[in-house]
């Protein structure tokens, strides 16, 4: 066994690609028991396409924020009132079939550590957590996502709410959550979105702990670069990647000036406790008037709804035997390779978590480790 990928989202088929065109054959493909170098794709999720199998059903293509080819093959032109969790995970499929990729599923890793210098990378059937299997592998590609860590902050009184509280990761149909009013937390695109969404159907508040970064200029080329150095940036010092939106802003689209004409995308600052049927704002909390971008309101909010929409954190709990976080949170990284382990990539992490990022953090792995076996 050569290399070992864990997760086939488009960071893991783009890197099962480069490894093919590196001259990898797949385990499982005619002639892999003889082959010099062999790779397998490991991939816990039910069917194909990575994270984008569980977007909300209202996400339609033309919502996306535009979703990068994977090499070799084009996304043709779909249909823009398709869900995304349709049209994505279709062209996926298509994907891992046109390049022979044999990706293995429902099949997750549960821990990776070092044996005698090889990596030894545990996983397990979905189906039967009995059935295990370890391999030996030279090289490991790790792009398993953020998607399956959804983060929860903790605030007072949370425990103590009789509502619904549910995360973003989990939000289906805004009817499912009509029943009554709805305190959106966060301040990120789905937090747009889903206040959007939801605010057809019932009453909102959004509430974020900084004032919303609107965004008036187009992101261009220049600006995403930017972005992408900023965030590669924190991970070559060791820090964790901080939310996407602190790198991106939110974009000033004709729906979303709508929404704030509306009064629907208008936020309150950050409330103090949470309270058995509500939430509320304290002399302790953050003056609205304190920045601009806030708006003021009552001292308390009742709420039928909590909604999180407070981001996600890389799922590298498996890497954990491995030792790799820094003191500052974060793995140090030098671009796609772990500096403290190079037989190690990350892809589709930090400055690569878009899925144009994904790609090319994808060829990146594939270069790297080939320099690191010819050392
Ligand atoms: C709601 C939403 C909308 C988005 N829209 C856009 C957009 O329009 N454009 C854009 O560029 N980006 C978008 N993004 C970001 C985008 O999803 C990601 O940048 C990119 O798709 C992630 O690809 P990935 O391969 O890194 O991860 P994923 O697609 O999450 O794939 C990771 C895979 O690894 C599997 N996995 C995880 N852990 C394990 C394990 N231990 N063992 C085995 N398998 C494992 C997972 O099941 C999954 O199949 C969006 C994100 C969200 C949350
Ligand atoms: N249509 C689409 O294509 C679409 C739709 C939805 C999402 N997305 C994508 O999905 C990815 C994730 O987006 P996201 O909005 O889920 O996450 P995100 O951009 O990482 O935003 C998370 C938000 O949660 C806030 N937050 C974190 N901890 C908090 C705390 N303790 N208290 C209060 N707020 C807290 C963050 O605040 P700080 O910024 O202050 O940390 C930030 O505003 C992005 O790439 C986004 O573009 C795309």
């Amino acid at each position: 066994m050569t290399v070992v990928v864990i997760g086939a989202g488009q960071a893991g088929l783009s890197a099962a690609y480069h490894l093919r065109k590196n001259g990898l054959v797949a385990v499982g493909e005619p002639g892999w028991t003889t082959a010099d170098g062999t790779f397998v794709v490991l991939d816990d999720a039910p069917q194909a396409g990575g994270a984008w199998q569980h977007r909300w059903p209202g996400l339609t293509m033309a919502d996306a924020h535009g979703i990068h080819d994977l090499p070799g093959m084009p996304l043709v032109a779909p249909d823009p009132a398709e869900p995304a969790a349709f049209a994505v995970p279709y062209y996926f499929a298509q994907y891992e079939e046109a390049f022979d990729l044999h990706v293995q599923r429902p099949v997750r890793v549960s821990q990776v550590s070092d044996l005698e210098g090889s990596l030894l990378v545990r996983s397990h059937s979905v189906a039967s957590p009995s059935e295990v299997v370890e391999w030996r592998a030279r090289g490991l590609i790790n792009a398993s996502g953020t998607w399956n860590k959804p983060f929860w902050p903790a605030y007072p009184g949370r425990s103590s709410f009789t509502g619904r509280q549910l995360h973003g990761h989990d939000f289906q149909l805004p009817e499912d959550l009509a029943d009554g009013h709805v305190v959106v937390v966060g301040g990120g695109t789905s937090a747009v979105q889903l206040t959007l969404a939801i605010s057809r159907v019932t009453t909102t508040t959004w509430v974020t702990r900084r004032p919303p970064a609107w965004r008036d200029v187009e992101f261009t080329p220049e600006l995403g670069r930017e972005a992408v150095a900023q965030v590669d940036a924190r991970t070559r010092a060791g820090l964790p990647p901080s939310s996407i939106v602190s790198v991106t802003g939110l974009p000033l689209t004709p729906q979303n000036r709508l929404g704030i004409t509306a009064g629907v995308l208008v936020a309150r600052p950050m409330f103090s406790r949470i309270t058995a049927t509500g939430v509320e704002w304290g002399p302790d909390a953050v003056d609205p008037s304190s920045e601009p971008g806030w708006v003021d309101g009552p001292s308390s909010v009742e709420a039928r709804t909590l909604l999180w929409c407070t981001g996600f954190r890389a799922s590298l709990d498996h890497l954990a035997p491995l030792r790799l976080r820094a003191p500052g949170g974060g793995i140090v990284m030098d671009g796609t390779q772990v500096v403290a382990d190079p037989r190690i990539q990350l892809v589709g992490y930090g400055p690569s978590a878009s899925t144009v990022g994904a790609n090319r953090a994808g060829r990146e792995a594939v270069h790297n480790l080939r320099t690191v076996w010819s050392r």
